[in-house]
């Protein structure tokens, strides 16, 4: 520009932004430069897989401390890499991942506590009980290794089969018994309260048999209290699997049943305009539902990718900027800027119904996973010929045992005689009803309750 008209500009600029505050405020809105910035300014967040071997890479560590928000280490919390002799932990990789995410400001997505891929060798040789158990210790050491670190945990991955079945996958895990999904989440819960808590799949990205299946359990277990908090949505595209019409639709019909949803582990196969096209449409699908609260691209650079022949990320081999990630920034700046909600759960729901007169008691069960030095106990509750409208439910632990968590009860004492008495939302339970309480301690657990009723 030729300096004359260049001093003019400048003039007149400053002239507007002395004598008007929406065009002073117009020129200080700038479009946010980075994808972690820009998805910040949402109230979300922008992420990616990482491994930890790649941190010394000068090219691949500037993008990333550059662009992300929230990283997932692509390998390095996963059973095999954290546990690879039982009993016997290793976080070298996982640690360096979690120290460099607090030295850029980004969150941590904990990937994946209880998966029937990438187990050690002996967990892969252990079957029934010894498997259940083996699993919950895992999930409870690894996630209290973390406890306060981690955002968000695939707490379960991948447990639904492929196809139009919509049953759970075989796998040893599965073979334990129906209820591991479910014990796994309450001993993550247990062991670090503070993260969000999801259950994380592939081809579950519109509406199918396998994401049907995915939410009449999500659904399940909010109507039971099992803790749940958000649903991954891997989302692998490609040209067999592209990107479904029903994307939005789907992540808002999990939305609506009060969990935060998340795009786990985005890539999208192909090149230039159409590959730029189908980024911008899930970053705007994820940004028009208030509970999608982040995105994460699974890695950086092509090169860096599991499937690097199909080109499905944002930066090239050389770390440039790609068509997509042009494509991604720009709707990711021109999306809602209504914020999600920051709770993990919402309220339980309350009855409007006034209880009818105390019942006539209640009798309590325990299930019992048990490993050396802990356990987590599931108490179920279960009203007798009449409504009751509270409970108590006594039980007795060993010397040397005691409750460190409890959850959907308010527990009295830690060892020896202990009690759990129903919180606000589950004390009603109808005549022959049940609810759940559950809680995890060190030592020996209770085998028997007594129940007593208000
Ligand atoms: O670390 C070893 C190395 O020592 C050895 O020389 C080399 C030889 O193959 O293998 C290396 O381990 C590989 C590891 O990636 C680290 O690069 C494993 O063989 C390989 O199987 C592993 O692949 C990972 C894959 O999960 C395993 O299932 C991919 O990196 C990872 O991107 C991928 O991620 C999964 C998510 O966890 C779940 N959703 C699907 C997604 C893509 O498959």
């Amino acid at each position: 520009m030729d300096p004359k008209r260049r001093r003019v500009l400048l003039a007149t600029a400053a002239l507007l932004a002395t004598t008007s505050g929406a065009i002073a405020v117009a020129s200080t809105a700038e479009a946010a430069t980075t994808l972690g910035a820009s998805a910040a300014e949402k109230g979300r967040y922008f992420g990616t897989a990482v491994a930890a071997y790649k941190l010394s890479d000068s090219t691949y560590s500037g993008i990333l401390n550059r662009e992300f928000n929230s990283v997932t280490p692509e390998n390095e919390m996963k059973w095999d890499a954290t546990e690879p002799t039982q009993g016997s932990f290793s976080y070298g990789s996982a640690d360096q991942i979690v120290a460099r995410a607090k030295s850029i400001g980004a969150k941590v997505r904990g990937h994946a506590l209880a998966w029937h891929s990438q187990q050690p060798g002996w967990a892969q040789n252990l079957s029934g009980t010894a498997l259940r158990n083996a699993m919950l210790n895992h999930v409870t050491q690894v996630a209290t290794h973390y406890k306060g670190q981690i955002d968000s945990w695939d707490v379960v991955n991948e447990a639904f089969a492929d196809g139009g079945s919509g049953a759970r996958r075989d796998s040893n895990l599965q073979r334990t018994g129906n209820d591991w999904i479910e014990v796994a989440f309450r001993a993550a819960r247990a062991a670090d309260p503070a993260a969000k808590l999801c259950y994380n799949d592939y081809n579950t990205d519109g509406q199918n048999a396998k994401s049907n299946a995915v939410f009449a359990m999500v659904q399940d277990f909010k109507a039971r209290g099992v803790p749940i908090d958000c649903v991954g949505f891997q989302s692998h595209f490609n040209s067999q699997s592209p990107l479904p019409s029903d994307y939005q639709a789907n992540l808002q019909r999990f939305a609506n049943l009060g969990v935060d949803v998340q795009i786990t582990e985005l890539d999208i196969e192909g090149s230039g305009t159409a590959q730029a096209n189908s980024y911008a449409s899930a970053v705007r699908a994820c940004l028009a539902v208030t509970r999608c609260n982040g995105i994460t691209v699974w890695g950086i650079r092509d090169s860096d990718s599991w499937r690097a022949s199909g080109t499905p990320l944002l930066f090239d081999g050389s770390g440039n900027k790609k068509a997509a990630y042009t494509a991604a920034l720009d709707a990711l700046n021109g999306g809602t800027t209504t914020p999600p909600p920051t709770t993990t759960s919402p309220p339980p729901p309350t009855t409007t119904t006034p209880p009818p007169p105390t019942g006539d008691g209640c009798t309590a069960t325990v299930s019992l996973n048990q490993w050396t030095g802990g356990f987590v106990a599931t108490v179920k509750v279960t009203a007798g010929s009449a409504r009751i409208n509270g409970w108590t439910a006594g039980l007795t632990l060993s010397s040397g045992s005691s409750v460190t968590n409890s959850w959907n009860a308010t527990a009295s004492g830690s060892s020896g005689a202990v009690s759990f008495s129903n919180v606000a939302y589950n004390g009603g339970v109808n005549a022959g009803g049940s609810t759940e309480f559950g809680f995890q301690g060190t030592g020996t657990g209770p085998a028997t309750a007594t129940c007593t009723s208000r």
